[in-house]
């Protein structure tokens, strides 16, 4: 395939039919929504939108939280798929090293991206784990896991190493604390920022509310 179109439109199709379904909020609609949220932020840079928009389609195609915590199968079924529409080959290497790069490993590791494709990328991910969305996503992926809810009796962790973060079968209001109310402060671009900025106080009154309810028990 040489159109850049027909490659995207045959790109979206494949992800639909992989991901239409899947219940702890990594669904065929968190991709829609990350892809839609990354050509919101490209529109505001000087950026490659073609491996902007395959990468946000393709980037939780082989997830490890869905593999065993193995970080390979991803980038490999991307560049599998890519080689088999004929995209250029720096392109694939370009898309592959962003779905390699993307995901957050922990509250004191880093998870830079090497390119400002990548940076789009990865804000527009980090915009759906917050938020009203992202604490729906939150306690579905809490649900499909068997994790409990909350648990007073456990306290949240920073996780210095991506080891760690992964090993970890917390409570899901520790998630909050662990990763998503850190995300506002790395997002890359100015416009995930801003939007950010409002969809983290949203958390904050969530679990402000949360508490309230909890601790008028008697
Ligand atoms: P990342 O690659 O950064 O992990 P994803 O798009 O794969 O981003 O989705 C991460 C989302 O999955 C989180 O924002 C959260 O909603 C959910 N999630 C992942 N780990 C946990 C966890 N331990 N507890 C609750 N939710 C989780
Ligand atoms: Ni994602």
């Amino acid at each position: 395939m040489s159109n850049t179109q027909d490659i995207i439109n045959a790109t979206e199709d494949y992800v639909k039919a992989l991901l239409t379904g899947e219940g702890s909020g990594h669904d065929w609609w968190h991709i829609y929504r990350v892809w839609h949220n990354a050509k919101a932020i490209a529109a505001h840079e000087q950026a490659d939108l073609f491996v902007v928009e395959l990468a946000a389609l393709l980037h939780d195609v082989g997830d490890h939280k869905f593999h065993n915590g193995d970080e390979t199968v991803g980038p490999r079924m991307a560049q599998q798929w890519l080689e088999s529409l004929k995209v250029a080959p720096e392109n694939i290497a370009s898309i592959c090293l962003i779905i390699k790069e993307l995901s957050y490993k922990g509250a004191g590791t880093s998870s830079a991206m090497s390119s400002l494709e990548g940076c789009i990328v990865q804000d527009a991910d980090r915009l759906d784990a917050i938020g009203a969305i992202g604490i729906a996503r939150t306690f579905a992926y809490g649900g499909h896991k068997n994790r409990e809810m909350y648990n007073p009796e456990i306290m949240p962790e920073l996780h210095d190493t991506f080891e760690a973060y992964k090993a970890s079968t917390a409570p899901t209001i520790n998630h909050f604390y662990e990763k998503l109310l850190l995300l506002k402060d790395r997002m890359h671009t100015r416009t995930a920022k801003e939007i950010a900025q409002q969809r983290h106080q949203f958390m904050e009154s969530f679990l402000a509310q949360f508490y309230a309810e909890w601790d008028a028990l008697r």
